[in-house]
């Protein structure tokens, strides 16, 4: 990309849905791209009692079988639109608190309590689930054709030998600003400056390329620091190089790796995860689920605690600015405003693109 500064289409009108209608660049009235897999909650979350949460637009019931088998159905009971996560779990059924229906984990009615049998007709729309480790997945296409080749399995998560801090933060902001932040390094030394940034990274301009509709972007830094109770627990010797690498397969995950090699002799070469998850909750609220995943060191309780002080406070700073620009975009009533681009953004603008192309897909178009 050119060192030149660009007006941004994304703040466009929206456009009709359909072919060749949506943007050049996703933006925040791009339609949620639905054929993909989404995290839904962490795996605790959902248990015997019924819980709620509302993921790109759809307002759903998650618990779990007798057996612990996750089951997700639309909230809203086929009678009177009852909300299902205000009844109870009896046996693998929800039983409505409202009159008792009772649904199963197909989302199928299989008892009214003033009827000698349930018709066939009453039924609740099902999400497939996939619960991978500490992570509960949804697929939010067709309950019909779940696309397994889409779904991107975090083995990390369960592996033997590796260990993980998680969080979760609730974000008033449509969730591409998330991945447009993450692919931009040149926030980091105003918004992140006591906790990781560095003059150079002002002008960082990692490398990307795109595979299909996969997004990668790496930089390199060169004998950078690194959190103190790692260095202790593990013996890994300063300084480091440190290569960044992401991978966004897919719109709701963004994964990273931190790939340090150390000043021994031989340089020893530690990899950590860090993944980013956004879900859309609708298109200006986002469920922001990470994990940090390490190898070494992991049984230390230190070396956890450092993890979640660094998340909880560069994170947060992420989150507190997202939701500060979607204020005043909303609060900005000119339709000729246009964000301008230069080539620090590349990443964020290939990634733009890509969804870009996603939802023209699911529309019909291009
Ligand atoms: S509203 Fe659910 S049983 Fe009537
Ligand atoms: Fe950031």
């Amino acid at each position: 990309m050119a060192d030149t500064v660009h007006a941004s289409p994304r703040n466009e009108p929206p456009e009709k849905v359909g072919a060749k209608s949506i943007s050049e660049m996703a933006g925040r009235e791009t339609p949620l791209i639905r054929n993909y897999w989404y995290v839904a909650a962490f795996s605790e979350e959902i248990t015997r009692v019924p819980m709620r949460r509302t993921i790109l637009d759809r307002d759903i019931v998650f618990y779990r079988k007798e057996d612990g088998t996750p089951v997700a159905l639309q909230n809203r009971c086929a009678h009177r639109s009852y909300p299902l996560h205000k009844g109870t779990v009896s046996g693998d059924r929800i039983v409505c608190g409202y009159h008792g229906f009772e649904y199963g984990a197909d989302g199928q009615c299989a008892h009214v309590p003033s009827l000698p049998a349930a018709p066939r007709a009453i039924k609740v729309q099902p999400f497939p689930l996939i619960e991978d480790g500490p992570l509960v997945w949804i697929w939010m296409g067709d309950p019909a054709e779940p696309d397994q080749s889409r779904m991107v399995y975090q083995d990390w998560c369960s592996k033997p030998g590796w260990t993980h801090v998680k969080g979760y933060m609730y974000m008033k902001a449509n969730y591409l600003g998330l991945h447009e932040n993450l692919l931009d390094l040149s926030h980091f030394p105003f918004l992140h400056g006591q906790v990781l940034g560095r003059p150079e990274h002002a002008a960082a301009k990692p490398k990307v390329r795109v595979e299909g509709d996969v997004v990668f972007s790496g930089v390199m830094h060169r004998d950078v620091g690194m959190a103190p109770n790692y260095v202790k627990a593990t013996g890994i010797k300063p300084p480091f190089d440190r290569e960044s690498a992401h991978a966004i397969p897919c719109p709701g995950i963004h994964l990273g790796q931190a790939i340090l090699t150390d000043s021994s002799d031989p340089p020893q070469t530690h990899i950590r995860h860090i993944v980013h998850i956004m879900t859309p909750e609708t298109l200006k609220t986002t469920h922001y689920f990470w994990a940090i995943a390490r190898d070494k060191a992991i049984d230390d309780p230190a070396v956890d605690k450092e993890s979640l002080m660094f998340a909880d406070k560069a994170f947060m700073e992420d989150k507190v600015a997202l939701e500060e620009i979607e204020e005043v975009i909303a609060r900005d009533k000119r339709p000729d405003f246009r964000e301008k681009i230069i080539s620090t953004d590349e990443g964020a603008i290939t990634l733009l693109r890509a969804f870009a192309r996603m939802a023209a897909r699911e529309a019909g178009g291009e």
